[in-house]
Protein backbone atom coordinates (compact mmCIF):
# COMPACT_ATOMS: atom_id res chain seq x y z
CA UNK A 1 0.00 0.00 0.00
CA UNK A 2 2.68 2.01 0.70
CA UNK A 3 5.26 1.41 -2.05
CA UNK A 4 3.43 3.73 -4.98
CA UNK A 5 3.84 7.02 -2.05
CA UNK A 6 7.27 5.87 -1.34
CA UNK A 7 8.30 5.89 -4.62
CA UNK A 8 6.43 9.18 -5.54
CA UNK A 9 9.44 11.60 -5.99
CA UNK A 10 7.96 15.36 -4.91
CA UNK A 11 10.38 17.21 -7.60
CA UNK A 12 12.65 20.17 -6.55
CA UNK A 13 10.71 22.60 -8.41
CA UNK A 14 7.67 22.16 -6.49
CA UNK A 15 9.66 22.90 -3.64
CA UNK A 16 11.42 25.23 -4.71
CA UNK A 17 8.67 26.92 -6.05
CA UNK A 18 7.22 26.30 -1.91
CA UNK A 19 10.20 27.64 0.00
CA UNK A 20 10.36 31.07 -2.95
CA UNK A 21 6.56 31.75 -1.87
CA UNK A 22 6.88 30.63 2.24
CA UNK A 23 8.67 34.25 2.00
CA UNK A 24 6.26 36.39 1.24
CA UNK A 25 4.38 36.84 4.78
CA UNK A 26 4.10 39.77 7.26
CA UNK A 27 6.42 40.45 9.56
CA UNK A 28 5.14 39.68 13.07
CA UNK A 29 5.60 42.37 15.90
CA UNK A 30 8.14 41.12 18.42
CA UNK A 31 5.21 39.97 21.02
CA UNK A 32 3.80 37.54 17.77
CA UNK A 33 0.59 38.70 19.25
CA UNK A 34 -0.51 41.12 17.36
CA UNK A 35 0.06 41.88 13.00
CA UNK A 36 -0.57 45.44 11.22
CA UNK A 37 0.70 44.72 7.45
CA UNK A 38 -0.47 45.89 4.20
CA UNK A 39 1.56 42.71 3.30
CA UNK A 40 0.21 39.66 2.05
CA UNK A 41 -0.51 37.25 4.41
CA UNK A 42 1.01 33.73 4.50
CA UNK A 43 0.67 30.60 6.76
CA UNK A 44 3.05 31.70 9.54
CA UNK A 45 2.69 28.16 11.40
CA UNK A 46 3.12 25.61 8.71
CA UNK A 47 4.57 24.86 5.43
CA UNK A 48 2.01 25.95 2.62
CA UNK A 49 2.15 27.18 -0.87
CA UNK A 50 -0.89 29.29 -2.31
CA UNK A 51 -2.45 32.04 -3.65
CA UNK A 52 -1.75 35.49 -1.83
CA UNK A 53 -4.08 37.63 -0.28
CA UNK A 54 -3.86 41.57 -0.04
CA UNK A 55 -4.97 42.18 3.40
CA UNK A 56 -4.80 45.40 5.45
CA UNK A 57 -5.55 44.40 9.09
CA UNK A 58 -4.49 44.72 12.89
CA UNK A 59 -5.78 41.88 14.79
CA UNK A 60 -4.65 41.03 17.89
CA UNK A 61 -5.34 37.34 19.65
CA UNK A 62 -6.59 38.64 22.28
CA UNK A 63 -9.22 41.31 21.32
CA UNK A 64 -12.45 40.48 19.14
CA UNK A 65 -10.33 39.98 15.76
CA UNK A 66 -9.12 36.63 17.24
CA UNK A 67 -10.96 35.03 14.74
CA UNK A 68 -9.59 37.51 12.09
CA UNK A 69 -5.60 36.75 13.63
CA UNK A 70 -6.28 32.89 13.73
CA UNK A 71 -6.88 32.87 9.66
CA UNK A 72 -3.88 34.88 9.65
CA UNK A 73 -1.77 32.73 11.39
CA UNK A 74 -3.62 29.40 10.46
CA UNK A 75 -4.21 29.96 6.83
CA UNK A 76 -8.17 28.58 5.69
CA UNK A 77 -9.90 28.40 2.90
CA UNK A 78 -10.45 32.44 3.07
CA UNK A 79 -6.74 33.06 2.33
CA UNK A 80 -7.06 29.63 -0.56
CA UNK A 81 -10.42 31.23 -2.16
CA UNK A 82 -8.77 35.15 -2.48
CA UNK A 83 -10.80 36.46 -0.08
CA UNK A 84 -10.59 39.86 2.01
CA UNK A 85 -10.44 38.55 5.43
CA UNK A 86 -11.17 42.24 6.31
CA UNK A 87 -13.73 42.86 4.41
CA UNK A 88 -15.84 39.84 5.50
CA UNK A 89 -17.22 39.09 9.06
CA UNK A 90 -15.53 35.66 11.01
CA UNK A 91 -17.55 32.76 9.32
CA UNK A 92 -17.86 29.70 11.27
CA UNK A 93 -15.91 26.86 8.59
CA UNK A 94 -14.89 24.53 11.53
CA UNK A 95 -15.88 20.68 11.01
CA UNK A 96 -13.43 18.12 12.10
CA UNK A 97 -13.72 16.99 15.17
CA UNK A 98 -10.05 16.54 17.31
CA UNK A 99 -9.30 14.49 20.23
CA UNK A 100 -6.20 15.45 23.01
CA UNK A 101 -5.47 12.10 24.81
CA UNK A 102 -3.63 13.74 27.69
CA UNK A 103 -5.40 16.90 27.53
CA UNK A 104 -4.69 17.67 31.00
CA UNK A 105 -0.91 17.68 30.77
CA UNK A 106 1.83 20.49 30.53
CA UNK A 107 1.57 19.99 26.70
CA UNK A 108 -2.63 18.68 26.30
CA UNK A 109 -3.57 22.41 27.69
CA UNK A 110 -1.98 24.70 25.65
CA UNK A 111 -2.03 22.36 22.51
CA UNK A 112 -6.06 22.66 23.52
CA UNK A 113 -6.41 25.80 23.50
CA UNK A 114 -4.38 26.27 20.34
CA UNK A 115 -6.21 23.31 18.31
CA UNK A 116 -9.51 25.97 20.16
CA UNK A 117 -8.48 28.47 18.59
CA UNK A 118 -8.71 26.75 14.63
CA UNK A 119 -11.28 27.76 13.15
CA UNK A 120 -11.59 24.44 11.07
CA UNK A 121 -12.14 22.44 13.97
CA UNK A 122 -15.95 21.95 14.93
CA UNK A 123 -15.54 19.41 18.16
CA UNK A 124 -12.58 19.19 20.53
CA UNK A 125 -12.65 16.47 23.25
CA UNK A 126 -10.31 16.40 25.25
CA UNK A 127 -9.22 13.44 27.49
CA UNK A 128 -7.31 12.12 29.95
CA UNK A 129 -7.13 10.09 33.56
CA UNK A 130 -7.09 13.01 35.22
CA UNK A 131 -10.80 15.42 35.50
CA UNK A 132 -10.03 17.59 32.42
CA UNK A 133 -14.16 19.19 33.53
CA UNK A 134 -12.14 22.46 34.23
CA UNK A 135 -10.07 22.83 31.41
CA UNK A 136 -12.62 21.81 28.84
CA UNK A 137 -15.18 24.31 30.73
CA UNK A 138 -12.60 27.00 31.11
CA UNK A 139 -11.31 26.48 27.23
CA UNK A 140 -15.08 26.60 26.15
CA UNK A 141 -15.51 30.20 27.08
CA UNK A 142 -13.30 30.84 23.99
CA UNK A 143 -15.50 32.50 21.61
CA UNK A 144 -14.15 30.47 18.58
CA UNK A 145 -16.95 27.85 16.74
CA UNK A 146 -15.63 24.42 18.23
CA UNK A 147 -17.70 22.84 20.94
CA UNK A 148 -15.17 21.37 23.82
CA UNK A 149 -16.02 18.36 25.71
CA UNK A 150 -14.11 16.66 28.67
CA UNK A 151 -13.31 12.77 29.01
CA UNK A 152 -12.52 11.22 32.08
CA UNK A 153 -11.02 8.02 32.68
CA UNK A 154 -11.22 4.36 30.40
CA UNK A 155 -14.79 3.85 31.08
CA UNK A 156 -15.08 7.51 28.45
CA UNK A 157 -12.46 6.60 25.92
CA UNK A 158 -14.42 5.83 23.81
CA UNK A 159 -17.06 8.55 23.59
CA UNK A 160 -14.09 11.08 23.21
CA UNK A 161 -12.80 8.95 20.03
CA UNK A 162 -16.16 8.80 18.09
CA UNK A 163 -16.05 10.11 14.83
CA UNK A 164 -12.51 11.93 15.53
CA UNK A 165 -10.44 12.64 12.20
CA UNK A 166 -7.39 13.57 14.09
CA UNK A 167 -6.30 12.20 17.03
CA UNK A 168 -2.99 14.11 19.74
CA UNK A 169 -1.73 11.53 22.05
CA UNK A 170 0.82 13.47 24.23
CA UNK A 171 -0.39 11.17 26.77
CA UNK A 172 2.81 10.13 29.10
CA UNK A 173 4.93 10.86 31.53
CA UNK A 174 7.96 13.64 30.61
CA UNK A 175 11.84 13.52 31.43
CA UNK A 176 13.32 15.06 34.26
CA UNK A 177 17.30 16.28 34.25
CA UNK A 178 19.63 13.17 33.68
CA UNK A 179 16.90 11.10 31.81
CA UNK A 180 16.94 10.08 28.25
CA UNK A 181 13.57 9.56 26.37
CA UNK A 182 14.08 5.77 26.35
CA UNK A 183 13.97 6.17 30.48
CA UNK A 184 10.33 6.42 29.42
CA UNK A 185 9.14 3.42 27.63
CA UNK A 186 8.41 1.40 30.38
CA UNK A 187 5.68 3.71 31.66
CA UNK A 188 4.44 5.62 28.33
CA UNK A 189 4.62 2.58 26.01
CA UNK A 190 1.81 0.90 27.95
CA UNK A 191 -0.01 4.05 27.77
CA UNK A 192 0.43 4.48 23.66
CA UNK A 193 -0.60 0.75 23.54
CA UNK A 194 -3.76 1.20 25.31
CA UNK A 195 -4.89 4.37 23.94
CA UNK A 196 -3.78 3.07 20.53
CA UNK A 197 -5.98 0.27 20.63
CA UNK A 198 -8.89 2.33 21.75
CA UNK A 199 -8.14 4.29 18.88
CA UNK A 200 -8.46 1.02 16.76
CA UNK A 201 -11.83 -0.26 18.23
CA UNK A 202 -13.38 4.26 17.48
CA UNK A 203 -11.83 5.86 15.03
CA UNK A 204 -9.94 3.62 12.91
CA UNK A 205 -9.76 6.22 9.94
CA UNK A 206 -8.34 9.17 12.04
CA UNK A 207 -4.78 10.35 11.55
CA UNK A 208 -2.81 9.57 14.67
CA UNK A 209 -0.55 11.60 16.22
CA UNK A 210 2.11 9.99 18.43
CA UNK A 211 3.59 12.79 20.93
CA UNK A 212 4.25 10.62 23.77
CA UNK A 213 7.76 9.64 24.30
CA UNK A 214 10.24 7.76 23.21
CA UNK A 215 8.46 8.66 19.78
CA UNK A 216 11.02 6.46 18.50
CA UNK A 217 9.31 3.27 20.03
CA UNK A 218 6.06 4.68 20.52
CA UNK A 219 5.39 4.90 16.78
CA UNK A 220 6.36 1.39 16.27
CA UNK A 221 4.00 0.50 19.14
CA UNK A 222 1.06 1.87 17.55
CA UNK A 223 1.98 0.21 14.42
CA UNK A 224 1.79 -3.21 15.68
CA UNK A 225 -1.80 -2.77 17.77
CA UNK A 226 -3.25 -1.07 14.77
CA UNK A 227 -2.07 -4.28 12.56
CA UNK A 228 -3.61 -6.75 15.63
CA UNK A 229 -6.90 -4.98 15.43
CA UNK A 230 -6.77 -5.16 11.83
CA UNK A 231 -7.03 -1.81 10.82
CA UNK A 232 -3.06 -0.19 10.67
CA UNK A 233 -3.41 2.52 7.48
CA UNK A 234 0.47 3.74 7.69
CA UNK A 235 -0.35 6.78 5.49
CA UNK A 236 -2.27 8.05 8.91
CA UNK A 237 0.12 7.13 11.95
CA UNK A 238 2.78 9.91 12.55
CA UNK A 239 5.35 10.29 15.15
CA UNK A 240 5.49 14.47 16.04
CA UNK A 241 8.57 15.41 14.77
CA UNK A 242 7.69 18.86 14.14
CA UNK A 243 9.18 20.37 17.38
CA UNK A 244 12.33 19.57 15.90
CA UNK A 245 11.97 21.49 12.68
CA UNK A 246 10.25 24.12 14.97
CA UNK A 247 13.53 24.19 16.67
CA UNK A 248 16.00 24.45 13.63
CA UNK A 249 14.47 27.01 12.42
CA UNK A 250 14.50 29.08 15.73
CA UNK A 251 18.01 28.63 15.81
CA UNK A 252 19.64 29.15 12.32
CA UNK A 253 17.38 32.09 12.16
CA UNK A 254 19.02 33.07 14.99
CA UNK A 255 22.05 32.23 13.94
CA UNK A 256 22.16 33.58 10.51
CA UNK A 257 20.28 36.99 11.13
CA UNK A 258 17.43 35.77 9.00
CA UNK A 259 13.84 36.38 9.09
CA UNK A 260 12.24 33.76 11.42
CA UNK A 261 8.78 32.89 9.05
CA UNK A 262 11.64 32.59 5.77
CA UNK A 263 13.67 29.75 7.43
CA UNK A 264 12.89 25.79 6.74
CA UNK A 265 15.07 23.27 7.93
CA UNK A 266 14.34 19.37 7.14
CA UNK A 267 15.12 17.21 9.77
CA UNK A 268 15.09 13.67 9.59
CA UNK A 269 15.57 10.39 11.22
CA UNK A 270 14.12 9.85 14.27
CA UNK A 271 13.09 11.57 17.76
CA UNK A 272 15.76 11.48 20.49
CA UNK A 273 19.44 13.02 20.36
CA UNK A 274 21.71 12.03 17.79
CA UNK A 275 18.88 10.46 15.69
CA UNK A 276 17.16 13.86 15.27
CA UNK A 277 19.24 14.61 11.87
CA UNK A 278 18.88 18.26 10.78
CA UNK A 279 19.71 18.83 6.96
CA UNK A 280 21.02 22.38 7.36
CA UNK A 281 22.88 21.86 3.78
CA UNK A 282 18.79 21.88 2.30
CA UNK A 283 17.97 25.19 4.64
CA UNK A 284 15.59 27.17 2.44
CA UNK A 285 16.28 29.90 1.47
CA UNK A 286 20.26 28.73 0.68
CA UNK A 287 22.54 29.92 3.77
CA UNK A 288 26.20 28.72 4.10
CA UNK A 289 27.41 27.74 7.42
CA UNK A 290 30.99 27.15 8.38
CA UNK A 291 32.07 23.26 9.70
CA UNK A 292 31.88 24.73 13.44
CA UNK A 293 28.50 26.49 12.93
CA UNK A 294 27.19 22.95 11.37
CA UNK A 295 28.15 21.42 14.33
CA UNK A 296 27.46 23.90 16.57
CA UNK A 297 23.60 23.92 14.94
CA UNK A 298 23.38 19.98 15.02
CA UNK A 299 24.10 19.60 18.77
CA UNK A 300 21.82 22.32 19.72
CA UNK A 301 18.79 20.83 17.62
CA UNK A 302 19.34 17.21 19.21
CA UNK A 303 19.87 18.60 22.62
CA UNK A 304 17.09 21.26 22.51
CA UNK A 305 14.79 18.85 24.44
CA UNK A 306 17.72 18.66 27.25
CA UNK A 307 18.21 22.31 27.63
CA UNK A 308 14.51 23.18 28.53
CA UNK A 309 14.56 19.62 30.85
CA UNK A 310 17.75 21.19 32.41
CA UNK A 311 16.03 24.30 32.49
CA UNK A 312 12.63 23.38 34.48
CA UNK A 313 14.94 21.44 36.46
CA UNK A 314 12.62 18.37 37.51
CA UNK A 315 9.06 20.34 36.21
CA UNK A 316 8.91 18.19 33.01
CA UNK A 317 9.94 18.85 29.54
CA UNK A 318 9.15 20.95 26.71
CA UNK A 319 5.15 21.78 26.82
CA UNK A 320 4.84 25.31 25.31
CA UNK A 321 7.10 25.05 22.00
CA UNK A 322 5.60 21.52 21.93
CA UNK A 323 2.00 22.59 22.23
CA UNK A 324 2.87 25.06 19.89
CA UNK A 325 4.48 22.46 17.54
CA UNK A 326 1.89 20.09 17.85
CA UNK A 327 -0.86 22.46 17.02
CA UNK A 328 0.86 23.55 13.56
CA UNK A 329 0.57 19.73 12.80
CA UNK A 330 -2.50 19.49 13.59
CA UNK A 331 -3.41 22.27 11.28
CA UNK A 332 -1.69 21.03 9.04
CA UNK A 333 -3.64 17.56 8.68
CA UNK A 334 -6.98 19.44 8.75
CA UNK A 335 -5.85 21.67 5.68
CA UNK A 336 -5.20 18.52 3.58
CA UNK A 337 -8.70 16.80 5.70
CA UNK A 338 -9.78 19.48 4.00
CA UNK A 339 -8.38 19.18 0.60
CA UNK A 340 -5.60 21.48 0.43
CA UNK A 341 -3.31 20.24 -1.69
CA UNK A 342 -0.01 21.78 -1.08
CA UNK A 343 0.62 20.45 2.64
CA UNK A 344 4.08 19.36 3.98
CA UNK A 345 5.30 18.24 7.36
CA UNK A 346 8.60 16.23 8.14
CA UNK A 347 7.25 13.19 10.73
CA UNK A 348 8.23 9.54 11.79
CA UNK A 349 6.63 7.56 9.75
CA UNK A 350 6.42 4.17 8.30
CA UNK A 351 9.01 4.59 5.06
CA UNK A 352 11.12 3.13 2.33
CA UNK A 353 13.16 6.03 2.22
CA UNK A 354 16.02 4.30 4.26
CA UNK A 355 16.36 0.48 5.13
CA UNK A 356 14.67 1.04 8.57
CA UNK A 357 11.11 0.60 8.29
CA UNK A 358 10.12 4.17 10.23
CA UNK A 359 12.28 7.57 9.56
CA UNK A 360 11.12 10.81 9.67
CA UNK A 361 11.27 12.73 6.91
CA UNK A 362 9.30 15.27 5.10
CA UNK A 363 6.29 13.85 3.61
CA UNK A 364 2.84 15.36 1.37
CA UNK A 365 0.22 15.14 3.35
CA UNK A 366 -3.41 15.09 1.52
CA UNK A 367 -7.04 14.07 2.48
CA UNK A 368 -5.79 10.15 2.90
CA UNK A 369 -3.08 10.57 5.04
CA UNK A 370 0.60 10.76 3.00
CA UNK A 371 0.40 11.27 -0.24
CA UNK A 372 4.03 10.98 -1.04
CA UNK A 373 7.83 11.55 0.40
CA UNK A 374 9.68 14.23 -0.62
CA UNK A 375 12.80 11.97 -1.14
CA UNK A 376 14.67 14.82 -2.72
CA UNK A 377 15.84 16.14 0.60
CA UNK A 378 17.73 13.05 1.02
CA UNK A 379 20.02 13.51 -1.60
CA UNK A 380 23.17 15.77 -2.25
CA UNK A 381 23.82 15.21 1.09
CA UNK A 382 27.27 16.75 2.69
CA UNK A 383 29.50 14.55 3.88
CA UNK A 384 28.95 15.65 7.92
CA UNK A 385 25.30 14.32 6.62
CA UNK A 386 25.80 11.22 5.45
CA UNK A 387 28.20 9.90 8.16
CA UNK A 388 25.56 11.25 11.16
CA UNK A 389 23.02 9.52 8.53
CA UNK A 390 24.63 6.26 9.22
CA UNK A 391 25.66 6.69 12.58
CA UNK A 392 22.04 7.38 13.46
CA UNK A 393 20.46 4.26 12.30
CA UNK A 394 21.91 1.48 14.38
CA UNK A 395 20.35 3.84 17.91
CA UNK A 396 16.91 3.93 15.65
CA UNK A 397 16.93 0.42 14.49
CA UNK A 398 17.16 -0.89 17.67
CA UNK A 399 14.48 1.79 19.22
CA UNK A 400 12.04 0.89 16.65
CA UNK A 401 12.86 -3.25 17.44
CA UNK A 402 12.14 -2.47 21.05
CA UNK A 403 8.55 -0.98 20.31
CA UNK A 404 7.74 -3.94 17.90
CA UNK A 405 8.91 -6.69 20.22
CA UNK A 406 6.74 -5.01 23.43
CA UNK A 407 3.95 -4.99 21.55
CA UNK A 408 4.29 -8.51 20.37
CA UNK A 409 4.68 -9.57 23.66
CA UNK A 410 1.81 -7.99 24.78
CA UNK A 411 -0.65 -8.66 22.28
CA UNK A 412 -4.00 -6.31 21.95
CA UNK A 413 -7.20 -6.48 24.26
CA UNK A 414 -10.02 -7.64 21.86
N1 LIG B 1 7.32 14.50 20.52
C1 LIG B 1 7.93 15.51 21.11
O1 LIG B 1 8.60 16.32 20.46
C2 LIG B 1 7.77 15.73 22.59
C3 LIG B 1 8.20 16.93 23.17
C4 LIG B 1 8.00 17.12 24.53
C5 LIG B 1 7.41 16.12 25.30
N2 LIG B 1 7.02 14.97 24.71
C6 LIG B 1 6.38 13.88 25.48
O2 LIG B 1 5.00 14.18 25.68
C7 LIG B 1 4.54 13.46 26.82
C8 LIG B 1 3.69 14.36 27.72
O3 LIG B 1 4.46 15.38 28.26
P1 LIG B 1 3.81 16.45 29.26
O4 LIG B 1 4.88 17.43 29.60
O5 LIG B 1 2.53 16.93 28.74
O6 LIG B 1 3.53 15.51 30.54
P2 LIG B 1 2.50 15.78 31.75
O7 LIG B 1 2.86 14.82 32.83
O8 LIG B 1 2.47 17.22 32.08
O9 LIG B 1 1.09 15.39 31.13
C9 LIG B 1 0.78 14.10 30.75
C10 LIG B 1 -0.72 13.91 30.87
O10 LIG B 1 -1.01 12.59 30.44
C11 LIG B 1 -2.01 12.09 31.31
N3 LIG B 1 -2.02 10.64 31.27
C12 LIG B 1 -1.19 9.75 31.83
N4 LIG B 1 -1.57 8.50 31.55
C13 LIG B 1 -2.66 8.60 30.77
C14 LIG B 1 -3.52 7.67 30.15
N5 LIG B 1 -3.33 6.35 30.28
N6 LIG B 1 -4.56 8.14 29.42
C15 LIG B 1 -4.76 9.46 29.28
N7 LIG B 1 -3.98 10.39 29.85
C16 LIG B 1 -2.96 9.97 30.59
C17 LIG B 1 -1.66 12.65 32.68
O11 LIG B 1 -2.77 12.59 33.57
C18 LIG B 1 -1.24 14.05 32.31
O12 LIG B 1 -2.33 14.93 32.34
C19 LIG B 1 5.79 12.90 27.48
O13 LIG B 1 5.92 11.54 27.13
C20 LIG B 1 6.91 13.69 26.87
O14 LIG B 1 8.12 12.99 26.87
C21 LIG B 1 7.18 14.77 23.37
Amino acid sequence: MMAAAASANITSASIASYNVKVGMVPKLKPSGLQMKSTHDFRNFSGLKQAASVSCESEASFLGKDSVIALRNSFETKAVKQNINTVAMQPKVQASFKVAVLGAGGGIGQPLALLVKMSPLVGHLNLYDIANVKGVAADLSHCNTPSEVLPFTGPEQLGDALKGVDVVVIPAGVPRKPGMTRDDLFNINAGIVKTLVEAVADNCPDAFIHIISNPVNSTVPIAAEVLKQKGVYNPKKLFGVTTLDVVRANTFVAQKKGLRLIDVDVPVIGGHAGITILPLLSKTKPAVSFTNEEIKELTVRIQNAGTEVVEAKAGAGSATLSMAYAAARFVESSLRALDGDSDVYECSFVQSELSELPFFASRVKLGKNGIEAFVNSDLQGLTDYESAALEALKPELKSSIEKGVAFANKQPVNA
